[in-house]
């Protein structure tokens, strides 16, 4: 079970999931419907988000600051974590935003099928990644789905005082086509979209004086997994993101709580 908190938990955005569905309304999705699938499933927004709801994000980072977990694998990443079970506890706005319909419909177009949040036990449905020390980062990578179905990546720009880009290559994966190389910095209220078996990507590492934080959501269009996998994927996010506790206890570090 999730460890509670003393002190009520940061108060919800209250307005944060309508003003996102009136955004998103405003939104052309056709053309960037084209765009996603022409660059095989993979869409950059600069501006994505409002000026307030990034605001409100980056209010609700301060929350989730106590819960970071530092990791450390020589040759691939370096870097801060915070799993949705420490968000639920500490920051619960976050995943009422990731729960938002219309966000969830908006995606499902762009990527032209129904998309389904994570599980509750999935650590990484929506988590946050602290890029704090000089040299942080993360190599080459796909956001691979343990899933029967296919995962789906939003990559969200909380904040960003640092030089890191999100470098990547499109069509690795499908035959006969060029690989297209290409190297984006990710705003605060920006955003990137794919599909994560299709992505090739890093994150490049962080300068000395530079600091950045990022939100992912992970959207599926098929939410079951088979233990073998499941235990596969644990272990993973255990070891290379979230830590144990925070993985397989579910709980927020004993620093975070509050008397
Ligand atoms: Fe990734």
């Amino acid at each position: 079970m999730p460890s509670s908190v003393g002190a009520p938990a940061p108060q919800a955005l209250p307005d944060a999931r309508q003003r996102l569905a009136a955004h998103l309304a405003g939104f052309d999705v056709q053309p960037l419907r084209r765009e996603f699938a022409e660059h095989g499933a993979f869409l950059q927004l600069r501006d994505f988000l409002t000026p307030e709801i990034t605001a409100q994000l980056i209010a609700a980072v301060d929350c989730v600051k106590v819960a970071v977990h530092r990791n450390y694998l020589p040759g691939h990443k370096q870097g801060g974590s915070v799993s949705r079970h420490a968000i639920d506890a500490l920051a619960p706005a976050i995943g009422e935003l990731y729960r938002s319909s219309a966000l969830l419909e908006w995606l499902g177009q762009l990527a032209g099928e129904r998309l389904q949040v994570s599980p509750p036990k999935d650590p990484h449905a929506y988590a946050l990644y602290f890029y704090t020390r000089p040299g942080d980062h993360i190599g080459w990578h796909y956001d691979t789905s343990y899933y029967l179905g296919r995962r789906y990546t939003l990559l969200l720009g909380i904040i960003d005082e640092s030089s890191c880009r999100l470098d990547y290559e499109l069509h690795t994966r499908e035959a006969g086509a060029a690989v297209e190389a290409g190297s984006v910095l990710i705003p605060p209220g920006g955003m990137v979209f794919f599909d994560g078996d299709k992505l090739r990507h890093r994150i490049t590492p962080l300068g000395a004086g530079e600091v950045r934080v990022s939100l992912t959501f992970e959207y599926v269009t098929d939410p079951r997994m088979h233990p073998y996998w499941r235990l596969i994927s644990n272990m993973k996010d255990a070891v290379a993101y979230f830590g144990f506790r925070q993985v397989f206890r579910r709980l927020v570090p004993r620093r975070a709580r509050r008397a």
